[in-house]
């Protein structure tokens, strides 16, 4: 065997080994279906609507973001295709006077981030934040790899029963993903 070619089976047996580390179907997941906030959202993904809760800890603009891919597959079968990322990015916000009127609200600071991936093939049974055909992720700012959520069932549940016949997703929010 030449010497180009035992490095280039060795570059092929090092990338084998990295597809088996990673799961194949999200580049935000790993094989043990833990979640990470995806890198760079804000400008890789297509923001697809806002929520303004004005009082309570979730108080601020919710900005939802998908990947474009997601966005023109659910135009096209009203469903998220497998391997599909949600982002709700949860902002602080400020209200003044502009010239556009009194007491008009704006965006500041991130609070925290809420992500969703859709699972179509059930892949992660033992895994508690994997359920209902996604995983289910709570991120904090001090560390975008972390989910701190532990449990589908006791963290997110009880609040998306009433999205549940829209795949667990507050469709209603989201005029962009119809037009
Ligand atoms: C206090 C109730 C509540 C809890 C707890 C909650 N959610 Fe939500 N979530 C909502 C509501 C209501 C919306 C849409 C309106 C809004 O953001 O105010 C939403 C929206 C989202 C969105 C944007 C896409 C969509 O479904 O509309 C994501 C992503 C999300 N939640 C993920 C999660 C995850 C992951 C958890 C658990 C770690 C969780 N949520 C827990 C109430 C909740």
């Amino acid at each position: 065997m030449s010497a180009k070619l035992k490095i280039s089976n060795l570059i092929l047996l090092l990338l084998m080994s990295f597809a088996a580390n990673a799961s194949d179907f999200s580049p935000y997941v790993d094989a043990d279906g833990n979640i990470s906030l995806p890198d760079s959202f804000r400008t890789q993904m297509a923001h697809i609507g806002s929520w303004f809760v004005p009082d309570g800890d979730a108080s601020g603009f919710h900005d939802v973001f998908t990947e474009k891919e997601s966005l023109e597959a659910y135009r096209k079968t009203k469903d998220f295709p497998d391997g599909a990322t949600l982002v709700k990015e949860v902002r602080a916000h400020r209200s003044g006077n502009f010239t556009t009127g009194a007491n008009i609200s704006y965006s500041e600071s991130t609070k925290l981030w809420f992500v969703m991936v859709r699972d179509t093939q059930n892949r992660f049974p033992h895994n508690k934040v994997w359920a209902e055909g996604w995983g289910w992720a709570l991120i904090n700012i001090d560390n975008p790899k972390k989910n701190v959520a532990t449990d589908f069932a006791n963290d997110c549940k009880g609040c998306h029963l009433p999205a549940q016949k829209s795949n667990w997703v507050f469709v209603e929010g989201y005029p962009t993903l119809h037009e």
